[in-house]
């Protein structure tokens, strides 16, 4: 079957896709899951995923090579963080192989949707897990639901290799300090999406935290991790409990050392220090690397390397990590997981 979309121009929207896969656990355990056309779920009223928060999802992408062949981006790393996020919210952890497997199975299903090499567009996933059941007291659920659905994306920030701008959120926080920002759940987006339309309505692509104690040091981005390059090659990103441990960021620290030579920092960013920036980013599996124009904060843009223009390192640094991705490039070892 082929499938004609506009692939150059898909942006970031839902799009219901033929397949998704499902998986149930009750009384201790998961059945073997299977793929479905129904892409509703039917779930308790009371369903502790409704009330209290207890859910959690991961974003990955499938990538189409110039061979045309389909492949993963560390989908382990991806599973991982899945169980450390069940850990953090008292649900039970999918294993890496059944998340790997579900998601080379929705994309294989779907695989028509899968954009053609060189349109920039990917085969984005969703994968989910929340808690449902008969449950109203606050306590975690007895039974859960795993599922993976997916759609084809473009660009997530509108200027994709072009610059955008970010503003500070003054008046806001993402996630307490050892809460769960560090967890990928749902209360961290609920709580990002007031200063995020807030950002929006003034013509910022979005907003950058600052650390929810003393705010003085940047966080991240509401929907990805910031890094900066300083003027003497050091690639700088900021480390806190309350941050989403981004694959894609871990990704960059190491191609950053191995493939450009720059020293990678995992540290304090004080917001009152951007000047020892030449360039930045915004990165993550929608964001891909998103340059940041400018940040501003207190009345004031700072600009980077340009408003206009990505910067060298930056694009370097796209360059590497979109040529693995895509299968041009060789991946460090275990990057890639080739679907069929
Ligand atoms: N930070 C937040 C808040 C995010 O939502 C995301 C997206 O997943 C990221 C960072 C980037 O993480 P990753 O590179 O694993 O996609
Ligand atoms: C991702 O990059 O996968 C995300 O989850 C970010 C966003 C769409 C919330």
């Amino acid at each position: 079957m082929s499938v004609e979309l506009d692939w150059e121009n898909l942006g970031f929207e839902y799009r219901k896709l033929p397949f998704r896969y499902i998986a149930y656990y009750k009384d201790g355990k998961w059945d073997s899951g299977h793929l479905t056309e129904d892409g509703t779920l039917h779930i308790s009223e009371s369903s502790p995923a409704l009330h209290y928060g207890q859910q959690a999802f991961e974003g990955l992408k499938a990538y189409r090579t110039k061979d045309g062949s389909v492949q993963l981006f560390r989908p382990d790393q991806n599973a991982e963080r899945l169980q450390r996020t069940a850990d953090r919210l008292l649900m039970p952890q999918v294993p890496t192989e059944t998340f790997v497997e579900a998601c080379k199975s929705v994309v294989k299903a779907n695989e028509a949707y899968v954009p053609p090499y060189g349109s920039g567009g990917t085969l984005y996933l969703r994968p989910l897990l929340i808690g449902v059941g008969d449950i109203i007291g606050v306590k975690p659920a007895e039974e859960y639901i795993f599922t993976v659905f997916a759609m084809p994306v473009g660009n997530y920030f509108k200027g994709g290799l072009a610059p955008t701008n970010f503003v500070v959120s003054e008046d806001f926080d993402r996630a307490a300090p050892y809460g769960t920002g560090a967890a990928k759940v749902g209360g961290n987006y609920a709580a990002s999406l007031l200063p995020g339309e807030k950002a929006h309505g003034a013509g910022f692509s979005d907003v950058i935290y600052l650390d929810p104690a003393t705010h003085t040091k940047i966080e991240e981005v509401g929907s990805a991790n910031f890094f900066g390059i300083t003027k003497d090659n050091e690639f700088v990103t900021p480390l806190s409990p309350s941050i989403l441990p981004s694959i894609t960021k871990y990704s960059l620290l190491q191609l950053a050392e191995e493939r450009l030579g720059l020293k990678p920092v995992e540290g304090d960013v004080p917001i009152d220090d951007l000047d020892r920036f030449i360039e930045a980013g915004a990165c993550g599996t929608a964001a891909v690397i998103s340059p940041i124009g400018g940040i501003f904060y207190k009345d004031k843009l700072h600009v980077f390397y340009s408003e206009t223009e990505v910067g060298p390192l930056t694009k370097r640094l796209y360059d590497e990590l979109v040529g693995i991705q895509f299968g041009d490039i060789e991946a460090p070892e275990g990057w890639i997981v080739k679907v069929d």
